[in-house]
């Protein structure tokens, strides 16, 4: 399978009056072209600042220190400010989970989408060739009568209808990779089903790539080929979802595994024992360690690389050193 982006070694840490938060504590991770990737983990893992840190989104107090974010070839944390604003507006886009917060209010959803086009096609904003692409992709999100559509200002959709409307200004300008974090927590349970199948369809047809963040594993387990499970700002393991479902190798995916509630099955849901960790003071060694009950000497002391056990499945814990 042919490389789109390769996240290696990456740091991203944050500057706060209790201390330095070490949210990404040097994560590496490939996505293949056409891939179809989730990227799971508990509250506060590092998902999002994973994203932000691959759009170069990340703010004060806020701060990339070390890795690289390979695309197609390119070093994006090299690139002037400049050069990635055009990343961002054609090859990879990125959608939310508030869609509403991410829409401006005061612009018809119609004028949104065609600024998304006009920039990323460097094409006049009122050409008719923006205008039938507007139509097209509104058309292309299932949202029906597309004339009245563009009329419409964010407060006056659902969030369904929000969210189809994100995923129309992503994919707009066909880019490369989508990046969707959490695009469905906010919806309804129906609502959630429809749009993941949107997306699915959409990258399918066009050939994007596309990166699903979610903490939901049923999502994973349903829509995703691959991925990426991760662990206090680290990648715990990387592998087919077939393969991770059926034979985790880390202590933590098999936790996250047997909490998935299975229907029809009594008695109490498992847990992984203890808390997420304060990243301000982060375990030693690998940072699972205190939590997890097959730790040997050497965990709290060195943080285990990620290896590749078998072709394209990957671990990071020393019981497979
Ligand atoms: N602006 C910020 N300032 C300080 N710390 C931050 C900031 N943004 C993120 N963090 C910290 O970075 C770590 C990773 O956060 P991140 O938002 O990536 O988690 P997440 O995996 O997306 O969680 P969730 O599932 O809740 O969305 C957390 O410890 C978080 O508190
Ligand atoms: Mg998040």
């Amino acid at each position: 399978m042919e490389k789109l982006l390769s996240v290696r070694n990456l740091r991203t840490i944050f500057h706060t009056y209790r201390g330095v938060v070490k949210a990404l504590n040097g994560v590496s991770f490939d996505v293949y072209k056409k891939d179809f990737l989730g990227v799971v983990g508990e509250t506060g893992c590092g998902k999002s600042v994973t994203s932000l840190s691959i759009m170069r989104l990340i703010e004060d107090p806020g701060e990339i220190v070390d890795g690289s974010v390979v695309f197609e070839g390119r070093d994006l944390l090299k690139l002037s400010e400049e050069e990635m604003q055009k990343v961002r507006a054609k090859e990879i886009s990125m959608i939310f989970q508030e869609p509403k917060m991410a829409l401006n209010p005061v612009l018809k959803v119609g004028y949104q989408i065609a600024e998304a086009v006009s920039t990323a096609e460097d094409l006049p904003i009122k050409s008719k060739e923006v205008q039938e692409k507007v139509y097209e992709i509104l058309k292309a999100v299932g949202l029906p009568d597309p004339e009245s559509m563009v009329e419409k200002y964010p407060h006056e959709l659902s969030g369904g209808m929000a969210q189809r409307i994100m995923i129309a200004m992503g994919l707009v300008t066909k880019p490369k990779l989508l990046i969707a974090d959490e695009p469905t927590s906010a919806l309804d349970v129906t609502i959630q089903a429809q749009i993941l199948h949107l997306i699915k369809e959409l990258v399918s047809e066009m050939g994007t790539s596309a990166m699903i963040i979610t903490h939901n594993l049923g999502v994973v387990a349903e829509y995703c080929e691959r991925v990426v499970i991760m662990y206090a700002g680290n990648v715990a393991e990387i592998g087919n979802v077939k393969t991770i479902f059926k034979e985790p190798l880390h202590p933590y995916t098999k936790g996250l595994i047997k909490a998935v509630p299975v229907i029809g099955t009594k008695g109490k849901l498992q847990t992984i024992r203890g808390i997420v960790p304060d990243l301000v003071n982060p375990p030693s060694g690998c940072r699972f360690h205190p939590r997890c009950d097959h730790a040997l000497d050497i965990c709290s002391k060195e943080l285990p690389p990620i290896k590749e056990v078998e072709p394209g499945h990957f671990v990071a814990c020393h019981l497979y050193d």
